[in-house]
Formats: C-alpha cells, structure tokens, sequence
C-alpha cells in the first residue's frame, strides 16, 4: 500500500498556479465557499476536530490558537502567513505557493472571514523573488474574479492580501520578530506574553500560522475536520509535508499521512528509497538544524508528533535530513552551529555567545592534538545554558542537535579530547 496521500498538494504542477478558472476546477474556492455559510465557532470546531498543530514547526494546535484569538473583542484583527521559509532542509512552503498558491490565499481568506478582519499580509522569504511574484499574480486573479477586496462571493465581508518581503534574516521567521520585520521594524524577538493573539501586528490581535497550515484549511472546512483527523495516526491526525534531503536516492516534498515509520520514509521506493551507493545510514536530522538528530537504532519510531517526542525526536518543520556513514558528526555540527552563529541577532548573550563558544571548541575537538582541558565539559554546560536561558526559539533550538547527536555519538566527541578540568591546566 502506498505510503504517500496526496491532499493538501492536490493539484500541484497540474494547473497554472496563478489562475482562479485552473483552481476552481480542481475544486478550488469550495472551502471558502462552505465557510461563508458557517458561523466562525463551527469553523473553529472543525479545525479543532481535525488536529491540526502548526505546520511551522513549533506544533500549536491550530484550533486552540484560533479559539483564543475569536474571543479577544478588540479590532482590527489581522491574518499574518508566515513564508519565510528559512529553516534550512524545509523547502515545502516554497512548492505549495509555486505551485497552489491559491489554496494558501483561500486558506488566509477563511481566516478573515473567521476573526472579521480586513487585511492579511504574507511575509515571504526574501530568497523566494519569483515566488513572491506568482503569489503577487494570484492575489491579482482571486481579487479580479471576487475572491479577495471587497464584499467576497457577494457575502457581504471585505479581506485582501498583502505581500511583505523579509530580506534573508532567519531569524524573522520567529513569529514576534516577523511581526516587528513587517511594521518596518528591526527583525528582532519580542519578550511574550502578551501573546500575538493579543498584541500582535501594529499591536492589535493577530493570526500567525505558517503556510502549510494556511493551505490545510480549505479541505479541513470543505470535508470536515473528522474525515482529515481519519487520515493520519491516531495519535497525530492528517497529512504532513516531508522534504527530504540529503543521502537519499530521492530527494523532494512528499506529502504523508502521519503513521509510517521514519525507516518507511527514508527506505520506501516511493518516498526516499533508500542510501545511495551502498552505503550505510549513519544518522538523519529532523525539523531542520534547530532540530533533533537520531540514529539507526531508532527508525522503527512512527512519524507522528507523540511516538516522535517520545523517541527524544520531532516533527519540527518536516525536514528529514539523511546523513550516510561517511560524515563526521562533529563536521556536521560545526556547519549547524555555523548556521545559528550567522543567524543570532545578537540581542542576548547565551545565543550570541553561547554559538560562538560551541564552535570554537567543536573545530578544536574535530582535529586531533587540538582539544583543550575540559572542553567536554564546557560544551555540555553551554548546550545546557543556551537551551534554558536564551531569548527566543532560535537560542534554545541551536544547541538541540549537539544535545541529541551527543547521545549517539559519544565516543566521536571524546575521541580528541583531552581530559581534566577547565581552567586548572591552563593555569
Ligand atoms: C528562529 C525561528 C525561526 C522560525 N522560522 C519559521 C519559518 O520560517 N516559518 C514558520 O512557519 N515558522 C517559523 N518559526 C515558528 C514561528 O515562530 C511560529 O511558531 C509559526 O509561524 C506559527 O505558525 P503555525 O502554528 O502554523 O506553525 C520559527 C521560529 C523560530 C524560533
Ligand atoms: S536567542 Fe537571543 S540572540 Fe539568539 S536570536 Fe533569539 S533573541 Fe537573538
């Protein structure tokens, strides 16, 4: 039986993305449509049914999110996407507004009918220029054939969509930093609460979800909540979209039910098919570099949020990254935390400082003759202060890869280093 199910990319290369006629004819707009004659709390209850939890990585039930924003009584509202995409491994919001960026409006749409509100803005990376462009024509179209601006489908309701570009910095992926990136701001955390529910974009109530879960709305409304919960495990209902990367025969989105195991996912000749070359698998990475990094020894684990946290892993964003017997866990690290070095906004010292350090003693422990006394132990006291003290998601993820490779590979890290105390050799 095949692993895959095709739902929320239904559609995808099969129509011209931009154009209103090609989506209605793939049944496009028949949430929108259903939503209109809805009260929002049935809408939200059926969000709630399907078990929704953010597709951008952090897992907030969606449903839980929009229940605790249609009770807050001030206005405006507004609906925010986030696009930015800059998780490095997750290329899967790229494919759904290329390919359907209709469903990401529709979906956006059923969101301001929802909370009342007028504008919607999507905040895309700035790498993704032509697809800032496909989103900008499609907008055109929806607004051109009653779908966006003014009294939507003759109901009576106003909503339109703006495009904000985002200009490299990974960081404003985070929600607040997003938020503050969007009113022309420095692209930097804000502390929380107040949640964005409440003060959100330019200080108002707002709706933050990311692009897949945008484009999971319209068939949530359309055929239920229940019918899309039933297609996943019960444990994590519906589908996901997989990017697979790495030492994989094939490499892509793939979208999957929750439910097969990761062996499935990175074996199954529909999905990755296995390690090229004949060689071994050594470990994968998931969520991106902010995520956790497993071994052979737990492919078996179901992909699905419950078994995965349970297994000391997680869903993240959907990246599964596959690294084969070749690679040096401790070169793999060096580049991740290179990575959160670049991308740290600086604003507080565990993150700023932390990924520094860590990448000082990481390229020492990777070259024999190198290590210093007690960089083991100054490593793990900085994986442990940065996951607990720093500002923002990005601080308290960098180190999370380190943390898990760590219990897998713990005689690669020793291997070089040098025994003792910190500090007391030196002296
Ligand atoms: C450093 C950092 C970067 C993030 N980047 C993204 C991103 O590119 N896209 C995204 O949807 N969420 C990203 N998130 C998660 C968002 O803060 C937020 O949880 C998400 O937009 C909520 O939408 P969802 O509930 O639909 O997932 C990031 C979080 C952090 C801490
Ligand atoms: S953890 Fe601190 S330094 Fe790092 S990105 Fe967040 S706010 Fe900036």
């Amino acid at each position: 039986m095949s692993k895959l199910k095709t739902l929320v990319i239904e559609g995808a290369g099969q129509i011209a993305p931009a154009k209103v006629d090609d989506y209605l004819a793939i049944g496009g707009y028949n949430g929108l449509k259903k939503a209109t004659g809805m009260k929002p709390e049935d809408i939200i209850g059926e969000v709630k049914k399907s078990g929704l939890l953010g597709r951008g990585g952090a897992a907030y039930p969606a449903g839980k999110k929009w229940d605790h924003l249609l009770h807050i009584p001030e206005f405006p509202k507004y609906i925010v996407c986030n696009a930015d995409e800059g998780e490095p491994g997750t290329f899967k919001d790229r494919l759904l507004m290329a390919k359907l960026p209709l469903r990401v409006i529709e979906g956006m749409t059923i969101a301001g009918y929802v909370f009342g509100a007028k504008a919607g803005y999507i905040y895309v990376r700035g790498e993704y220029r032509k697809i800032q462009r496909v989103l900008q024509e499609a907008i055109l179209h929806a607004r051109g054939a009653g779908f966006l601006g003014k009294n939507i489908l003759g109901r009576g309701f106003d909503f339109d969509i703006y495009i904000i570009s985002g200009a490299g910095a990974y960081v404003c992926g985070e929600n607040s930093a997003l938020l503050n990136s969007t009113e022309g701001k420095v692209g930097r955390p804000r502390i929380k609460p107040p949640h964005l529910a409440e003060v959100g974009l330019f200080l108002k109530p707002t709706l933050v979800n990311n692009v897949e879960s945008f484009a999971s709305i319209p068939t949530i409304v359309e055929n239920g909540g229940e019918k899309y919960f039933s297609y996943g495990s019960p444990d994590s209902g519906g589908v996901k979209l997989v990017c697979l990367s790495g030492h994989v025969k094939r490499r892509g989105v793939f979208e999957v039910p929750f439910g097969p195991t990761l062996r499935d996912i990175i074996f199954d000749p529909e999905l990755g098919a296995g390690i090229p070359d004949g060689k071994r698998l050594k470990f994968f990475h998931l969520g991106g570099q902010s995520g956790p990094i497993g071994g052979p020894g737990q492919l078996d684990t179901p992909y699905d949020y419950k078994a995965l946290t349970k297994a000391g892993l997680s869903v993240g964003s959907g990246a599964v990254v596959v690294m084969n017997e070749d690679v040096s866990i401790l070169e793999y690290l060096k580049g991740v935390t290179e990575f959160f070095l670049h991308e740290s906004c600086g604003k507080c010292v565990p993150c700023r400082e932390g990924n520094k350090q860590i990448y000082k003693i990481l390229c020492r422990l990777a070259v024999p003759g190198q290590s210093q006394p007690g960089d083991l132990g100054i490593l793990r006291r900085l994986v442990d202060t940065m996951i607990s003290a720093s500002f923002c998601g990005l601080g308290q993820s960098a180190a999370v890869a380190l943390n898990t490779a760590w219990r897998h590979f713990k005689e690669e890290f020793e291997a070089n280093a040098v025994e003792g105390q910190a500090g007391a050799e030196a002296a």
